[in-house]
């Protein structure tokens, strides 16, 4: 589960979706190359060894956010953003900074147990078609149920015996029965054990070739919706990792309700409800906790809009620091509780990420700053990177679009030299404007493509944009400052 890419792996995947920023690549994946290195330190030196936290410094849009997102992505870490400014926001009461452990850690568990509900979904899959079996043919339960596994698999489904089997047999009305009634099946039987259990293998072979799918079955069905829920705040309480809606949620009696359902429905339904039971919550906690410990990622979004510039020391200056405060324990290490247990955060790895225009990161608390000390600064993009941005990465701009028109039909190509006015044009608004680097591009091309997009269900033929395509559907608002504010 965890990760041994090496820093030159980590940076050469990183360079599939950001474009430049080699510096900021090559911190992040040596940050990340130390984690692992740590864990193969015996074991006395490994505690000691604290992961060195890092911050981004970098404008708007200049790639800060997606690398660490990308890095946690390809590595298979927990990650969680949060926004430094988040815990300082005049009014917002309860969120503690502690919450961003419990929160990375309710997304962890929530992680592991979709994986692990994905790696029993086979055998939920088998133990739900019995259960619709069930349904479909009371008192025929077999006695496979629940482990048959093996013997149940083999079996396909096989066309011709269905038709076959159809005909003489005591059990064939039951067949008619659900060839022809539309609604429920409600069957009595009084054929004999032998008979039931071939009427049993004869309704999976259809169950399985789908011939049963449109078909109703009661059963009861899970309705959880209870609103009343949210009115309760989850503060105070969640500092004891006790969580209000989890502890309701199991208080009241569990709402199930008897509906009618479609069998593929039935089937959906109850493959989730065994999966679910054939996951291991405990282990799921543990592995999860253990996760977090070991290769969380928290990213400190805006950190410097927590940093003071040393103004009068009241107001929201001490709030700032405040938060400040606060974060050290978390970021040196400390234990918090959650639901899931005592989590330590001594070896989760923190990104902070600002621009810092107005504050440097010495603005911070020194105490802080000494927990982050690795600096790294991301360039602002410039023409040639804007051009590649659009283009070059897997998920890049260019590429979404064809795929969004493709869906309609049409087919719309980009010149060379269209991506070249598209990249100087961003330059340019960026410079007049406001720097907001490579998002200027989205604003961008949905303007340039507004037409496009707009006409595209009646469209047949096949779209190029070239540069003049670019002048004639841009220039004019690029030309009217006043307007390019409001539209670009
Ligand atoms: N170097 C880059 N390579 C590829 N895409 C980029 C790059 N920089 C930014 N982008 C694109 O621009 C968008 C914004 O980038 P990102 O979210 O990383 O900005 P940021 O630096 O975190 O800015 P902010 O300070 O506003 O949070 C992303 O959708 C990303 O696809
Ligand atoms: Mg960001």
């Amino acid at each position: 589960m965890l990760n041994d890419l090496k820093p030159k792996e980590i940076v050469e995947k990183l360079d599939r979706y950001i474009i430049g920023q080699k510096d900021t690549k090559k911190s992040v994946a040596i940050a990340l190359r130390n984690r692992w290195r740590r864990r193969q330190v015996p074991e006395d030196l490994r505690d000691e060894i604290a992961p060195k936290n890092i911050i981004l410094i970098g404008s708007t849009g200049v790639g800060k956010t997606e690398i660490a997102r990308r890095l946690a992505n390809l590595t298979n870490s927990p990650f969680y953003k949060v926004e430094a400014s988040k815990f300082t926001e005049v009014g917002y009461v309860g969120r503690d900074v502690e919450s961003m452990i419990r929160d990375l850690v309710e997304l962890t568990v929530n992680n592991v147990k979709a994986q692990q509900q994905e790696s029993v979904q086979e055998k939920a899959a088998i133990i739900a078609e019995e259960r619709v079996l069930d349904l479909l043919l009371p008192g025929s339960e077999s006695k496979s149920n629940g482990q048959g596994g093996a013997d149940v698999n083999g079996q396909a489904a096989d066309e011709n015996g269905i038709k076959l089997s159809l005909a003489g047999t005591p059990s064939s009305n039951i067949m008619d029965n659900l060839q022809e009634s539309q609604n429920s099946i409600d069957i009595v039987t009084s054929a004999s054990g032998k008979d039931v259990s071939s009427t049993r293998e004869k309704l999976r072979k259809m169950l399985r070739a789908g011939k049963l799918d449109k078909r109703l079955v009661d059963m009861d069905v899970p309705s959880r919706a209870m609103p009343i829920i949210e009115i309760f705040s989850n503060t105070g309480m969640e500092e004891m990792g006790i969580n209000m809606k989890d502890m309701l949620g199991s208080m009241m009696p569990k709402n199930t309700k008897r509906r009618k359902v479609k069998v593929s429905e039935a089937l959906k339904i109850l493959s989730q409800e065994e999966a679910a039971h054939l996951v291991d919550m405990e282990k799921v906690t543990t592995e999860a906790v253990e996760l977090v410990e070991q290769s969380g990622i928290i990213f400190l979004d805006e950190i410097d809009k927590i940093a003071g510039n040393g103004g009068g020391g009241h107001g929201p200056e001490v709030s700032r620091e405040g938060v400040q405060r606060d974060l050290l324990p978390i970021v040196e290490g400390s234990s918090v509780p959650t639901k899931y247990g005592i989590v330590k955060t001594d070896h989760i790895l923190f990104i902070a990420s600002g621009a810092f225009h107005t504050s440097k990161p010495s603005d911070l608390i020194p105490e802080l700053q000494g927990r982050f000390p690795i600096r790294v600064e991301l360039h602002s993009l410039g023409k040639e990177e804007f051009a590649r941005i659009l283009t070059e990465p897997r998920n890049a701009l260019i590429l979404q679009y064809i795929a969004l028109l493709r869906t309609e039909g049409v087919q719309i190509e980009f010149t060379d030299d269209s991506i070249e006015r598209i990249a100087a044009i961003a330059v340019d608004v960026n410079e007049r404007t406001e720097n907001i680097g490579a998002r200027r591009l989205h604003t961008l091309m949905e303007k340039l493509l507004e037409d496009v997009l707009f006409e595209a269900p009646d469209t047949s033929e096949k779209i190029v944009v070239d540069a003049s395509f670019v002048d004639k559907q841009l220039m004019a608002i690029v030309k009217d400052e006043d307007l390019s504010r409001y539209i670009l």
